[in-house]
């Protein structure tokens, strides 16, 4: 797509739980929770929210771009877990942020969301309707937890990362995107709240009363690992045929962090090195549509991205949803 990528920013809440601290809660140890999904620890919100780690983040990307709020043409929040349902946390960040010109909406497609963000933003800006557009990843997962799992529990965690996206009269790329409702059941939610019981310190285990399991994740771990090392492949192959790129073009794949032997799978399935696909999921765990900008803000910010470099950002995540799209990086 015709855009290029013009600031990048990332917030992490600094309270950190590690795994010894999940197993104090479930039945579940360090070294299994780092051999079956790469994860050491987490950071978990105590007193941020989703509309504000979006904001910080949002800050820094606008910084880095040298760009006043003013300028933003569009905001969208990718979020499974606001902690606003009206108005969107996309209308609240460009409340905070003064942006005041911008169109503002936000965008729910779980671990798929920031590709989707960036296809949606680059779409408007190549199609000449917005020439600015601020993206953001922004998540509470943990508010989302249902501590007493041990099969999700282990896996999330909280941070937001967005982008700045301007319109560029180079080379469109094309993106692939799918869905398949009908495995919608491997990954669900069926009402949310913004509670966090661990950071408030209401978690009381096995006798706590914070509310029913519909306020938490349910997950087919299994079923979500098998479509992800499935599909994440075929959309990566099928977004080079598109753009008649060949895969020794590309510089960087930027994977959805969900667990570190996705990762490794589609590497090897792609027949590709693992130096080419940066991991941060160690740190954070899955952090859901923040994950991919926290991981490009941070390659960024140490200067691993070189003008000209050609990245793969791939999503898989629930709904199910999956896609690839092609980032120049300028
Ligand atoms: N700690 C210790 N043991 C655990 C455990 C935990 N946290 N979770 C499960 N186990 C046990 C199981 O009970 C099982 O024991 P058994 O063999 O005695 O029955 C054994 O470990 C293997 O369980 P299994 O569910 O087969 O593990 P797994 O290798 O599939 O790993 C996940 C589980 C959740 C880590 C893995 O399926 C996964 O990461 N799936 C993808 C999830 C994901 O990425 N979701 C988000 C997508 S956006």
């Amino acid at each position: 797509m015709a855009v290029n990528i013009c600031g990048t920013g990332s917030f992490i809440p600094s309270h950190v739980m590690d795994n010894n601290g999940i197993a104090e809660l479930v039945d579940t140890n360090d070294e299994w929770i780092r051999e079956r999904t790469g994860i050491v620890r987490r950071h978990i919100v105590d007193g941020e929210t989703t509309v504000s780690m979006a904001c910080e983040a949002g800050e820094r990307a606008l910084s880095m771009a040298g760009i006043s709020a003013e300028e933003i043409d569009l905001i969208v929040v990718s979020t499974i877990s606001s902690n606003v349902v009206l108005p969107c946390a996309a209308c609240e960040v460009q409340k905070e942020l003064g942006a005041v010109n911008a169109t503002c909406f936000d965008l729910s497609a779980a671990c798929t969301g920031f590709v989707l963000a960036y296809n949606t933003a680059a779409a408007y800006l190549s199609g000449g309707i917005y020439k600015t557009a601020l993206i953001i990843g922004s998540e509470s997962l943990s508010n989302l937890t249902n501590w007493r799992d041990r099969g999700t529990c282990i896996l999330f965690g909280d941070g937001a990362g967005a982008a700045v996206l301007r319109a560029d009269s180079r080379r469109m790329y094309v993106p692939v995107t799918h869905s398949d409702g009908g495995k919608g059941s491997a990954l669900s939610l069926k009402s949310r709240h913004d509670r966090n019981v661990l950071t408030a310190g209401e978690y009381s285990g096995e006798n706590h009363d914070y509310g029913t399991d519909e306020y938490f994740m349910k997950m087919d771990g299994k079923a979500v690992f098998q479509f992800a090392v499935k599909k994440v492949p075929q959309a990566v192959r099928e977004v080079l045929e598109k753009n008649q790129v060949r895969q020794d073009e590309i510089d960087w794949f930027l994977l959805h962090q969900a667990n570190k032997r996705i990762v490794e799978s589609v590497a090897k399935r792609l027949g590709e090195p693992m130096e080419k696909f940066p991991m941060n999921i160690q740190e954070y765990g899955n952090t859901s549509s923040a994950s991919i900008p926290i991981l490009l803000d941070e390659m960024n910010r140490k200067g691993m991205l070189k003008p000209g470099q050609k990245i793969v950002m791939a999503g898989f995540g629930a709904g199910l949803t999956w896609g690839a799209s092609i980032v120049e990086w300028m």
